[in-house]
């Protein structure tokens, strides 16, 4: 089915915006024994493919063991899984994923984690330092973006992630605009290209969310967000860069039409943040992000990506106080006590906390403008190399982060081929491409070479003999194709679903 309605986008797209709107219609098509057959078939091919693909190990304990099993057999078996699963990151053949890799300063992190690992900052009074290490954090990530040229007082959190910085970010302008400017139903602006986090932000706390399209240098269209600001908004957001293609928004532009507005703007450099200030000074052109653009009101930047910091902390930063206070939470009348908490979480994880510390002082200025350093040439050399391949073409102008499509290949296809070699991109849709997130372990010596080449070989394989329905192909193919996304919906939850059965 899809492979013929691949050949009419143009008609998938008017399908797509009819059942958006008539939202019966697509139940009613679901009711329709062929339909019903259909996804059946593939709901049952996507999920053998989970269990082929994304399983490959057997159940393993379903219950707990009646008598606990030895120390030294347990962490034999671990560590067998992770000798398996470790190389293809420890050789730079994936996109993202691991961001710095080295044995030293992973081994260092995993020490000063161990010194903590009891720690809950929750309990303010027990663990002080860790409350002390979380200020540290916020203040150096609020310097390096701009607080002091802002003169504002910036202040933040410390959560587990990207998502966590993010949702609370779009919590705190939703009870902001509640509270201070009488606003009951706000509305966010977001382009496209956003991470999916602002959508789960959207969906967890009941804002409408305004999607705004992209130009064809896949950046936030400036007009469309103009139209699309009302007195409901309460945010405009913007990528620093964004994931999809790593692309820097107009933040000036956007961030200056929400301060007219009396909107808030978050910049959500959860990607860019501990790279992009090194730009300039490295020679790449990159334009303003930060808490320098007066209209930025919060960021968000993830230590535990190019931060260096293991995975479980971000930063979420607000340009005052009084919009950070929307963010807390606090009870009185809790028979368990008075009770407040910064972030989502309850207890919190203080040793992720003492790590990302450590991570960031290990670091220094000097440490993260060299990691940048090398990222970027990395990514110079792969795209200038990828720019000579016929039939591929590069998606937007960025720094570190390579998406690419052809115009008359499988794009999924050459990934399969890829991953047949090694290699772990990001499949994207819409429009269909590819990315390689670089990091310091592409920068290793042979890594750029390696990935051209496979890539070429790949590119003129697909081009002789094109791949029939291999890996993740179908499912892209599928996605892309069929206009009702309620059904694609249920297909990703049906997979969801068997990833997370025993
Ligand atoms: C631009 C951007 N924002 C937000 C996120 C979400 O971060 P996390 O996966 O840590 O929740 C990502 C993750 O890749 C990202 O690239």
């Amino acid at each position: 089915m899809e492979a013929i309605l691949g050949q009419y986008p143009r008609l998938v797209a008017f399908a797509e915006r009819l059942l958006a709107l008539f939202p019966f219609l697509e139940k009613a098509l679901k009711k329709l024994p062929a339909v019903k057959r259909e996804m059946q078939a593939e709901q049952q091919k996507a999920t053998l493919s989970v269990e082929h693909t994304l399983k490959p190990y057997d159940p393993g304990f379903l219950e707990l063991p009646g008598q606990g099993v030895a120390p030294t057999k347990l962490k034999a078996q671990m560590r067998e899984r992770m000798q398996k699963e470790n190389p293809r990151w420890q050789k730079g053949l994936v996109s993202g994923g691991v961001y710095h890799g080295q044995k030293e300063h992973i081994d260092f992190l995993n020490e000063i984690y161990a010194m903590h690992s009891q720690t809950n900052p929750l309990h303010v009074d027990l663990w002080p330092s860790i409350t002390r290490y979380e200020n540290e954090i916020t203040s150096m990530t609020a310097n390096l973006l701009g607080k002091r040229e802002s003169q504002a007082d910036i202040v933040g959190s410390v959560t587990s992630g990207g998502t966590e910085s993010i949702l609370l970010a779009m919590k705190t302008y939703r009870d902001h605009a509640r509270e201070v400017r009488g606003i009951r139903h706000g509305e966010m602006i977001v382009p496209e290209t956003a991470h999916a986090a602002f959508d789960k932000a959207a969906m967890y706390f009941g804002i409408k969310k305004r999607t705004v399209p992209v130009g064809a240098d896949m950046r936030a269209d400036v007009r469309s967000v103009r139209r699309a600001l009302s007195s409901r908004t309460i945010v405009v957001v913007g990528s620093a860069p964004s994931f999809p293609h790593g692309v820097i928004d107009p933040i000036a532009e956007m961030s200056e039409l929400a301060r007219r507005a009396g909107a808030g703007f978050h910049t959500d450099a959860c990607l860019g943040g501990f790279v992009l200030p090194f730009a300039r000074e490295l020679g790449y052109s990159a334009p303003d992000f930060d808490f320098r653009l007066p209209g930025v009101t919060s960021l968000s930047a993830d230590t535990h990506k190019f931060g260096y910091a293991a995975k479980g902390t971000s930063v979420v930063l607000y340009r005052s106080a009084s919009l950070r206070e929307h963010q807390f939470y606090i009870t009185t009348d809790w028979p368990g006590g008075l009770y407040f908490s910064p972030t989502l979480a309850g207890s919190r994880p203080g040793a992720l906390i003492a790590q990302c510390r450590a991570a960031m002082l290990r670091m220094g200025r000097q440490g993260y403008q060299d990691a940048a350093r090398r990222i970027f040439f990395t990514a110079r050399k792969i795209k200038e190399g990828l720019a000579d391949i016929e039939g591929l073409e590069l998606l937007g102008d960025s720094l570190f982060v390579i998406a690419f499509k052809s115009k008359d290949l499988n794009i999924y296809n050459i990934s399969e081929r890829l991953g047949r070699a090694g290699w772990n991109l990001n499949g994207l849709h819409r429009p269909a491409c590819l990315h390689l997130c670089v990091t310091l372990l592409h920068t290793q010596k042979g890594v750029a070479g390696r990935f051209l080449k496979d890539l070429k070989i790949a590119v003129q394989a697909e081009r002789k003999a094109p791949l029939k329905s291999a890996g993740m192909a179908p499912v892209y193919g599928m996605a892309a194709a069929l206009p009702a996304r309620g059904i694609v919906r249920d297909l990703l939850r049906a997979v969801l679903d068997r990833i997370y059965r025993p």
